[in-house]
């Protein structure tokens, strides 16, 4: 095997193997019931397999337009419209991308020049820090607060300086399941009236929001929606993690320059995979459902370990639970999750992990986009420990 004989210096001198990816290889190595990274153990509804195999057997499979199949964009455009009371040109203002991620790290790619500021919230989904150290930006943490993980606005309002160039929005939240309220947006869309920064929405989990609450898009509110690309992943919301695709929806400006980074980056998208999101989407009943269905599980993952010692949080949007374990272990979160999948047999994500500098704050995250019967072993075993 060849080895590089000059020195490499780094971009990200920090990252290795993503958390997920570890406990879930631990998973499997232990048998292990995979409560950890955040994906269906079912598989998708059959009618949208067929219709990805129907358009591949329709000869579906050359390269797509680079801002995705025009149909798409539209039903798309359509389904903002229904949600969100907003237009987006499909021509000029929808893009689609593979998956949520590209879409994130492409928005700060365009967007992050060495030294910018970009407001990052802590705990964070673990993509944004490396795209925006990869851009030479400066991640700038604000802290979600304890115990709900809200937003202390005056906190943003602090961090914000002549050099903040974006904020990067996740809500609903990864890890936390705490989602944002119209109160956040209307305080985010006060403190960005009157500067150039631009914000990145991170609503992948926009269809699964809890107890009957309307989810508060930044789309939804006009002084966001100037500034902010809307990022979406047909993987959470059709099961389909693996088929990685996902749309940017945001003002001509932006989209513009967006799609000057990615026509060199990816270019275009898996075309079958676009046909058969177009033809599904024609019916919006299955994004329209998903609150309902993830709620069962989470009301039924929840009942599961409510005579455990875990302490339950409130899980309000995504498909995830955390639980405080203080009343069992003094252990770190990063042990107790290895030492879990090893002895009882079930694998979860430590939160400290999601910090750029870990807080051990005893707080593990569980993945309920999984079985009914998985989710009941699982309890089972939680309710032993
Ligand atoms: C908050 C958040 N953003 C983005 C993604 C990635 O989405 P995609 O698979 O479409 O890249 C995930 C996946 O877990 C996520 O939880």
């Amino acid at each position: 095997m060849p080895t590089f004989p000059g020195q490499i210096d780094s971009k990200l001198p920090h990252v290795g193997t993503t958390i997920f990816t570890v406990m879930s290889r631990l998973a499997l190595e232990h048998n292990a019931i995979n409560l950890s990274q955040g994906f269906p153990d079912f598989d998708c509804t059959k009618e949208l397999r067929d219709l990805f195999t129907q358009a591949v057997n329709s000869g579906l499979n050359q390269y797509p337009p680079m801002a995705g199949i025009p149909i798409l964009r539209e039903r798309i455009a359509e389904k903002m419209r229904r949600l969100y009371a907003i237009e987006y040109d499909p021509e000029h203002e929808i893009t689609v991308v593979p998956g949520a991620t590209y879409g994130i790290f492409t928005a700060v790619a365009t967007f992050i020049r060495p030294g910018d500021e970009v407001i990052l919230f802590e705990p964070a989904y673990d993509c944004y820090q490396p795209a925006v150290d990869t851009a030479g930006g400066k991640p700038v943490y604000v802290p979600l607060e304890a115990p709900d993980y809200h937003v202390d606005w005056r906190k943003v309002h602090e961090a914000i300086t002549p050099r903040t160039r974006m904020v990067i929005l996740n809500t609903p939240h990864n890890p936390t399941a705490s989602v944002l309220s119209a109160e956040d947006m209307r305080m985010l869309e006060g403190l960005l009236r009157g500067t150039d920064i631009v914000v990145v929405s991170d609503e992948v989990y926009e269809h699964i929001v809890f107890d009957g609450h309307a989810h508060q898009s930044a789309t939804r509110f006009p002084g966001l929606a100037e500034r902010t690309l809307f990022v979406s992943s047909f993987g959470k919301t059709f099961s389909v993690t693996g088929w990685k695709m996902g749309y940017v929806c945001a003002p001509r400006e932006l989209t513009t320059e967006f799609r000057k980074v990615h026509q060199f980056n990816a270019f275009v998208c898996n075309a079958p995979v676009q046909y058969a999101f177009a033809e599904y989407m024609k019916d919006p009943t299955p994004y329209l459902e998903l609150a309902s269905f993830y709620q069962a599980k989470r009301d039924l993952f929840r009942q599961g370990i409510a005579a455990s010692r875990f302490r339950l949080m409130p899980s309000r949007g995504t498909f995830f639970q955390c639980v405080g374990y203080e009343a069992i272990t003094d252990e770190r979160d990063t042990d107790l999750a290895v030492r879990l999948t090893r002895e009882r047999g079930v694998a979860s994500i430590p939160v400290s992990v999601f910090y750029h500098e870990p807080r051990y704050d005893k707080v593990l995250r569980f993945c309920f986009a999984k079985s009914d019967e998985t989710l009941q072993r699982g309890a089972e075993i939680l309710c032993k420990i």
